[in-house]
Formats: structure tokens, sequence, C-alpha cells
């Protein structure tokens, strides 16, 4: 794809996209974020990653129940929406996106449940996450968004999805074309997360570069 943004514009402008247009996304495009997706490391190159593409209008229904439910225990901690209004704006915005998804989970074009093999690895979740990071980014590189969205899930899903018991699932991914812009994201700076030597100790270089990051560079 030569028009895609290039690996650093992508990482950058990768964030949570939990709005979505309903417009299908083509199976070339699903197929180019899953041939990504397994390029990704695993622990003894074991691969044991497993993908299920979750169309279905009465899957996608029952997961909006159960995402519902999810969002309205999830929700309480925060107290009424008057209040979730109130919150500063970076955590009212995501606090409103994960509302609308949960409610609109049966409208979004395609759920990906991402599995691994039950007790292989001695970092659960270590061999998987690699691989689900290559789809996010792949995806986004082709304009498309994705979330990491776990409130959906139930024992239940196991059953409905014929998982068997050897395979552990991982998270659940809504994506589809953003009805929100991407990126770019905000994180908190390098030299607050990455010592030297030891830790704790401050690592000089990270101090003098500017708190939001080299992201000038790619962004423009
Ligand atoms: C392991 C993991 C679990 C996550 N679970 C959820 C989730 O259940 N629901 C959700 O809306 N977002 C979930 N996310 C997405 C994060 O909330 C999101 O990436 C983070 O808030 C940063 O948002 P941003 O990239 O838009 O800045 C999860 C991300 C990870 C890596």
């Amino acid at each position: 794809m030569s028009d895609e943004p290039g690996l650093f514009r992508t990482i950058y402008t990768t964030r949570a996209l939990r709005r979505f247009k309903p417009d299908p996304v083509p199976d070339a495009v699903l197929f180019q974020c899953f041939d990504a997706a397994i390029r990704a490391s695993s622990g003894q190159n074991a691969q044991d990653w497993r993908w299920i593409i979750i169309r279905d209008p009465a899957i996608k229904a029952k997961l909006r129940e159960w995402a519902v439910e999810g969002w309205e225990r999830y929700s309480a901690r925060y107290g009424s929406e008057e209040d979730i209004r109130r919150l500063p704006r970076n955590q009212r915005l995501s606090l409103l996106s994960v509302r609308d998804l949960a409610l609109g989970l049966d409208r979004v074009p395609v759920i990906v449940a991402v599995l691994g093999m039950k007790g292989r690895h001695s970092t659960p979740g270590g061999s998987t996450f690699p691989a689900v990071q290559n789809f996010q980014l792949a995806a986004r590189a082709m304009g498309l968004g994705s979330s990491i969205f776990n409130l959906p899930m139930r024992e239940q899903l196991y059953e409905m999805l014929g998982i068997p018991e050897s395979n552990q699932l991982y998270c659940l991914l809504p994506m589809g074309y953003p009805a929100d812009r991407q990126g770019p994201v905000n994180r908190k700076p390098v030299s607050t997360v990455v010592y030297n030597e030891r830790f704790g100790e401050v690592w000089a270089f990270a101090g003098e570069q500017p708190d939001e990051g080299w992201g000038e560079r790619w962004l423009g």
C-alpha cells in the first residue's frame, strides 16, 4: 500500500477508537490485519494464538447485552452520567466512548476474539498481546480503528464461540472504520517511566527531551 502512513506515524496515532461507521470491513483488509498480527513473536515461537472473526448479528447482540451490563457495573463507580460529564476532559471523553461502544456493540462491523493456549506460557498473555498490537497497528495503517474491549467477557462466550478447554480468551477487539479521528496519543513522558541502570535513577538524555516526546517529528 503506497499511501500507508509509515511506522512511526502509525505508532504515534494508534489510539483506542470505539465509535465506528457502519461500513463493512472487506475480507482483504481483515486478512492484511491478521497477516501482520501473526508476524509477531511468541514464546518458543509457539504461535498458539487463535482468532475468531465475529460478524453474526445474533452473537453481536448477545455481546452488546453483556457489554451494557458490564458498563452499568463499571460506570457505577463514577456515579451518574451527570457525574461522568463533570470529570476532567480526557477521562470524560474516554468513558463516554466506552459507553458508546457498549451501547453500539451490535452495530460494530467486526469483533475479533483473541485466544491463546491455556497454561502454555510462563507469562500469560505475553505470547498473544504482541500480535494484538501488530493487528491494531496494521488496522490503523489502513485507516481502521479498534480497541481492546473486555466489558462483554463472560464464561458463556466459550460455549457460544465453541472455544475448546485448552484455549483462553484474552480479549475482544471491536474494529471498523472510525467515526472519531485517529491519534495523536498522549502518554506519560519517557523520562518518568524509563530509568538508568537502577530503578528510580534518572536517565539524563530523556530528561532533556520535551515532555510530549518526539511525536512532532512524525506528525508534522
Ligand atoms: C490489556 C488491555 C485491556 C484493555 N481493556 C479495555 C477494555 O476492557 N475496555 C476498553 O474500552 N478499553 C480497554 N483497553 C484500551 C485502553 O483503555 C486504552 O488503550 C487506553 O485507555 C489508552 O487509550 P488511548 O490509546 O486512546 O490513549 C485495554 C487495553 C489493554 C492493553
